[in-house]
């Protein structure tokens, strides 16, 4: 990832550091959902590299399905207005529901999210997260499943994006600022 990381001042998290968490998260969640009906629910975009993982170190038959959302507003401060892209194609409907997430920052997507599966009847749901940023929340957001507790600062890959680019990093990345502003 020579090219790509040019753009990156700090790496913050290393490809190793996010496997070893992801099979530890995969343990866990292993062991609290035997004999369940486990369905995992995506965040697209930015859950997709840790819905992939995760998925694949958890241990269980297991339904996965995708939502996709947006928040009106301006990038980079969202409104608290959330709409749905995309919708689940499967029934939630007495399912043990693990909403899968990138990052949580103001916990706006995920507490609409969470209200808005709710109404759907699930039998349980749950919020599993790789990164959490604790400092910039704004709607407070129960967290089953925590990976990594990180600074305010500006993280991209691992699903992660700046403008739809760097996604595709394999670890979790500092931008350089000369790079956003
Ligand atoms: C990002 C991130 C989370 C959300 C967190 O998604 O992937 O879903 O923002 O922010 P919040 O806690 O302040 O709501 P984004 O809307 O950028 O879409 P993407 O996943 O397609 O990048
Ligand atoms: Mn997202
Ligand atoms: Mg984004």
């Amino acid at each position: 990832m020579e090219n790509l990381s040019k753009d990156i001042e700090e790496i913050l998290i290393t490809e190793e550091e996010l496997k070893e968490k992801i099979k530890e998260l995969g343990r866990q969640i292993t062991k609290d959902y035997v004999g369940k009906n486990l369905m995992l629910v995506g965040v697209l975009k930015g859950a997709l590299m840790f819905m992939a993982d995760l998925s694949r170190n958890i241990d269980l038959p297991l339904s996965l399905d995708f939502m996709a959302v947006s928040s009106y507003g301006s990038s980079t401060h969202s409104s608290g207005i959330v709409k749905i892209i995309k919708d689940l194609d499967i029934s939630i409907e007495g399912k043990d529901v693990l909403i899968v997430e990138d990052i949580i920052d103001s916990g706006l997507t995920l507490s609409y999210l969470r209200e808005t599966l709710l109404g759907r009847k699930p039998k349980s749901l749950k919020i599993c997260t790789i990164l959490d940023k604790p400092e910039r929340r704004e709607a407070s957001v129960k967290v089953d499943y925590v990976g990594f507790k990180i600074p305010d600062k500006f993280v991209v890959g691992y699903g992660l994006d700046f403008d739809e680019k760097y996604r595709n990093l394999p670890f979790i990345g500092v931008l350089k600022p000369e790079m956003y502003s």
